[in-house]
C-alpha cells in the first residue's frame, strides 16, 4: 500500500464508505466534473501549493479532486468543528492521497491545530470559508505570509471580515470573494441553506412544520431561502430584521415582520441566519414557549447567546436526540437548542445538496485557475470574481440541466447598445 499523506483524521477504516459517498455527490456535480476533466489535461496548478480551510464534506472532496487533477499540492483542514464528515476525511487521505486535518467534534485547540497543520506546508494559495485561516495567517503564522500569492473566500461572513481587514490596512494579499458571484450566493445561500437548514431541523427533531410558527432572523439570501421553504411546508413564517429594505422585502413577499422580542413569545421554531451576534438572547429565551426549538444557520456559533441560555437554565444541556440539547428553565419550560448553536445544516445534516455546491465549487475551481494567472497584478484586498467566470458557470449548469436560452438577434444587440430610440 502506498504511503499515506500527512493527516489527522478520526478513522481510516471509514475510507471506503467515504469514497462511495464522494462518488455519489460527484454524480450531481457535472459542472465541476467537466472542469476536473479539463484540469487533468491542462494541469493549471502544476507546482502550486494550496491550503484549504473548508467544511470537510463530500462536495468539498470533489473540489479537492478537481484541484488535485490540475496538479495542485493540497492540504485541507475543517472550517467548522462539527461539519467534518469523518468518512469523507478518511477517503481523502486513503483513496485520494490528499493531506487532511479534520475530525468531527474537535475542540477549539484541535480546530486551530488543524489550521496550523494545513499552513505548515507553506502554501501559495488559500481557500477559506469564514476567514479563520486568513486570520491565523495574519496573527500567529505571519512567517508563512510572504509566500502567499492570493486566495478565495467562500462565505458572506468571511467576505465581511476580509473587507474589514482591508479597511484596517491589515490584509496582506489579494482575496477573491467567491461568495459574491451570482452563481454562488443566489443559489447556494438561498436554495442550499434553505433546504438543508430545514433538513437538519427534521433530522434532529422530526418536528412537523405545517401549522407551526417559524421565526427566521435575517432576510438576506439565506433567510429568504429558509423562509420560503418553511412557508412551502405550511408554516406561518415571521421574519425579524434590522435593515428596513430587507424587512420591506420580507413584508412584500408575504411574511409577517416583527421585532424578535414580540416574535419570541409566538414562535415554535427559531432560525438565525444573520451573520451577527446575540440575535437570540436572554430576554428572548425568557419569553419563549414550552418546547421552542432554535437553530443557527449563520456562519459562527454566536447568533444564539448560549452562555445566557446556560445561566438562565436550571437544568441542561441534556442531549435528548441527535444534535438536540434540552435546557429547562426555572418554571419548568423546556427549550431545545440544535447543533450547539453551530451551523445547523452542517452539524445536524450533511450541508447543502451536491447539485447546488456544483456551482459554488465550479466558481472556486475556475477562480483559483484565474488567480494562478493573475495574482501578480492584484493588489492586497478583496477582489470580485470576473463576471465571465460567473456567466460561464451559469451557462455550464444550464447545459447540464438540458436547458437552452435565447440569443440576442443583431437588432436586439444593437438596440441594447444604443440610446437614440425613445418612445
Ligand atoms: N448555513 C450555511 O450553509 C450557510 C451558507 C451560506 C451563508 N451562510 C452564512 O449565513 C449568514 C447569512 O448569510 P447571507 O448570505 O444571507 O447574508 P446577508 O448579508 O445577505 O443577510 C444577512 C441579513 O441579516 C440581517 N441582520 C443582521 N443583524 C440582524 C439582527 N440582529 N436581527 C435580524 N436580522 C439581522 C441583515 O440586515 C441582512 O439582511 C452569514 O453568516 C453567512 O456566512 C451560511
Amino acid at each position: 500500500m502506498a504511503e499515506l499523506p500527512k493527516n489527522d483524521i478520526a478513522d481510516l477504516a471509514l475510507a471506503q464508505q467515504g469514497k462511495t459517498r464522494i462518488e455519489w455527490a460527484d454524480w450531481s456535480m457535472p459542472v465541476l466534473r467537466q472542469i476536473r476533466d479539463r484540469f487533468a489535461v491542462e494541469r493549471p496548478f502544476e507546482g502550486a501549493k494550496i491550503a484549504a480551510c473548508m467544511h470537510v464534506t463530500t462536495e468539498t472532496a470533489n473540489l479537492m479532486r478537481a484541484l488535485a487533477a490540475g496538479g495542485a499540492q493540497l492540504a485541507l483542514c475543517a472550517s467548522n468543528p462539527l461539519s467534518t464528515q469523518d468518512d469523507t476525511a478518511a477517503a481523502l487521505v486513503a483513496e485520494y492521497g490528499i493531506p487532511t486535518f479534520a475530525r468531527n467534534g474537535v475542540d477549539r485547540d484541535g480546530y486551530y491545530a488543524h489550521i496550523n497543520a494545513a499552513l505548515d506546508g507553506a502554501p501559495h494559495y488559500v481557500f477559506d470559508d469564514g476567514c479563520d485561516l486568513v486570520n491565523t495567517l495574519h496573527t500567529t503564522r505571519t512567517e508563512v505570509l510572504p509566500g502567499i500569492r492570493g486566495g478565495c473566500e467562500e462565505t458572506t461572513t468571511g467576505v465581511i471580515r476580509l473587507r474589514q481587514m482591508t479597511k484596517d490596512g491589515a490584509l496582506r494579499f489579494p482575496m477573491v470573494a467567491v461568495n459574491d458571484t451570482d452563481t454562488k450566493h443566489m443559489f447556494d445561500n438561498r436554495y442550499g441553506t434553505g433546504q438543508s437548514t430545514l433538513d437538519a431541523i427534521f433530522r434532529a427533531t422530526n418536528t412537523l412544520l405545517a401549522g407551526k410558527t417559524v421565526v427566521v432572523a435575517g432576510y438576506g439570501y439565506c433567510g429568504r431561502g429558509v423562509s420560503s421553504r418553511a412557508k412551502g411546508l405550511g408554516a406561518n413564517v415571521i421574519v425579524t430584521e434590522i435593515d428596513p429594505t430587507k424587512a420591506l422585502d420580507a413584508a412584500m413577499d408575504g411574511f409577517r415582520v416583527l421585532p424578535m422580542i414580540e416574535a419570541a413569545a409566538i414562535g415554535d421554531v427559531f432560525i438565525t441566519v444573520t451573520g451577527n451576534r446575540d440575535v437570540l438572547r436572554r430576554e428572548h429565551f425568557e419569553a419563549m414557549k414550552e418546547g421552542a426549538i432554535f437553530a443557527n444557520s449563520g456562519h459562527f456559533d454566536i447568533e444564539i447567546d448560549i452562555v445566557a441560555l446556560s445561566e438562565l437554565a436550571v437544568a441542561g444541556p441534556r442531549r435528548v436526540r441527535h444534535q438536540t440539547d434540552e435546557y429547562v428553565l426555572a418554571d419548568g419550560r423546556r427549550l431545545l437548542l440544535l447543533a450547539e448553536g453551530r451551523l445547523v445544516n452542517l452539524g445536524a445534516a450533511e450541508g447543502h445538496p451536491a447539485a447546488v455546491m456544483d456551482m459554488s465549487f465550479a466558481d472556486q475551481a475556475l477562480t483559483a485557475e484565474w488567480l494562478t494567472k493573475n495574482w501578480q497584478s492584484l493588489a492586497p484586498g478583496v477582489h470580485d470574481v470576473p463576471v465571465e467566470i460567473d456567466k460561464e458557470v451559469a451557462r455550464l449548469k444550464l447545459e447540464t440541466m438540458g436547458l437552452a436560452i435565447d440569443v440576442l438577434t443583431p437588432a436586439q444587440e444593437a438596440y441594447l447598445n444604443s440610446w437614440e430610440h425613445g418612445s
